[in-house]
């Protein structure tokens, strides 16, 4: 293993000479390369035409599949396309067979959107929803998860890194739980595709989802879905098109044996050359490293924020990302986020409208969040910490 070449990494990520970028978990900065990869395919289809220029990207549009099949240890025809995490998720989700009485086991960090997916299933199909509560350490609760499991619990699913702060769950033993018990695994990998490795056959997943724009580095607007071939067949898409199946006959079609099951014959080329880029870019960095480092950072970052007079650090878990957040005293985080902008540093907020369970355990109703990437330094994190009381001196 080679140590990062921090000094290159930065240079190929340009906005670093002018900004302190801390929103990784929000949407990271896209690296040159990535960058140069989508005007390039933006060009062509303006000279060419948008169908032709997707002829002529065809070995590098068919790598996408190839690069998540390496970063992700499973097979390319399990890999689909998709514009964002949600649907991803709503994808997988909304495509299981659960009827009434099905039971849906999660847990208290679970991601806003995909709580509002359970929600909107039980109300409609009459599906339960068992939350598993969280340790004292502020993760998930594999005894409790294991004792709530029942005859009628079809469904694990829950948040790896949940995006209100820095714990990481402990997806791998909920993958022995889930495989113990012969139930379905679902995983929303989208804080944590970019920033770890991720192998699903030692997580033990049969499902992951994933974005594009956050610690990846690659566009707005991109998303990939992991569906194992052990389940695919039992999936049904909540609406297919005519790339998801073939017309077969007047009255009849059959869906792709693949997971593009899940895709639209319409998507963002230009968005799946620059996530294609993004991930062979992340996989050169090396996801081991990419993960010390973030870990080395976020830790930097906690420690100096906590020696400072007012500010609680908010994360949990026994296990950290590279999300860290805090609250100040005698400042919102709002009016933080707009302070440190003007300044030239980017942060978050998270709301308790984002995560109703876990800050309203803890009575938080919102919070600063500031993620931490690889191409981040410690100089950063001390200019960072100096800002959040400007007239404070040898803090
Ligand atoms: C844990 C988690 N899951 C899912 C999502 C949704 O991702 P997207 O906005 O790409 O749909 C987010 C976005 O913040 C997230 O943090």
């Amino acid at each position: 293993m080679t140590t990062l070449d921090i000094a290159r990494l930065r240079a190929e990520t340009p906005a670093c000479e002018r900004l302190i970028h801390f929103n990784n978990a929000g949407a990271s900065l896209m690296p040159a390369p990535v960058y140069k990869a989508m005007l390039d395919h933006l060009a062509l289809e303006q000279s060419v035409g948008g169908y032709e220029a997707e002829d002529d990207a065809c070995e590098v549009l068919e790598d996408f599949y190839d690069a998540f099949a390496t970063m992700l240890n499973c097979d390319r025809s399990e890999i689909a396309y998709v514009e964002n995490a949600t649907r991803a998720w709503d994808m997988a989700f909304y495509s299981l067979p659960l009827v009434e009485g099905d039971r849906i086991l999660t847990a208290e960090a679970e991601y806003v959107s995909n709580f509002l997916g359970f929600l909107h299933q039980a109300r409609r199909r009459g599906l339960k929803i068992d939350v598993v509560p969280s340790d004292a350490s502020g993760q998930l609760d594999l005894d409790a998860m294991e004792r709530m499991v029942t005859d009628k619990t079809r469904l694990i699913a829950i948040t790896h890194i949940p995006t209100q702060g820095g714990l990481v769950n402990p997806a791998e033993e909920v993958g022995r739980i889930a495989r113990r018990h012969g139930i379905t695994y679902l995983l929303d990998a989208c804080q944590s595709a970019g920033q770890m490795a991720l192998d699903v056959e030692k997580i033990g997943c049969q499902l992951l989802s994933g974005t594009g724009r956050k610690f990846l580095r690659g566009p707005r607007g991109t998303g990939f879905l992991y569906v194992s071939r052990t389940i695919l067949e039992r999936l049904d898409p909540p609406f297919i098109d005519l790339h998801a199946a073939t017309w077969t006959d007047a009255r009849s079609f059959e869906l792709r044996s693949d997971a593009r099951r899940f895709e639209n014959w319409e998507s963002y080329v230009a968005g799946r050359v620059g996530l294609r880029a993004a991930v062979r870019y992340a996989l050169e960095v090396d996801l081991d490293q990419i993960r010390a480092r973030v870990v080395m950072l976020a830790d930097r970052l906690r420690e100096e924020l906590a020696r400072l007079p007012g500010i609680n650090v908010r994360d949990l878990g026994r296990t950290k990302s590279g999300i860290v957040t805090f609250t100040k005293e005698d400042e919102l985080p709002r009016t933080i986020q707009e302070r440190l902008r003007a300044a030239g540093i980017n942060v978050s907020v998270s709301s308790k409208s984002s995560a109703q369970l876990d800050f309203g355990r803890r009575g938080l109703s919102q919070v600063v969040r500031a993620s931490v990437h690889y191409f981040n330094t410690e100089d950063e994190i001390r200019i960072f910490c100096k800002s959040i009381y400007p007239r404070m001196r040898n803090t």
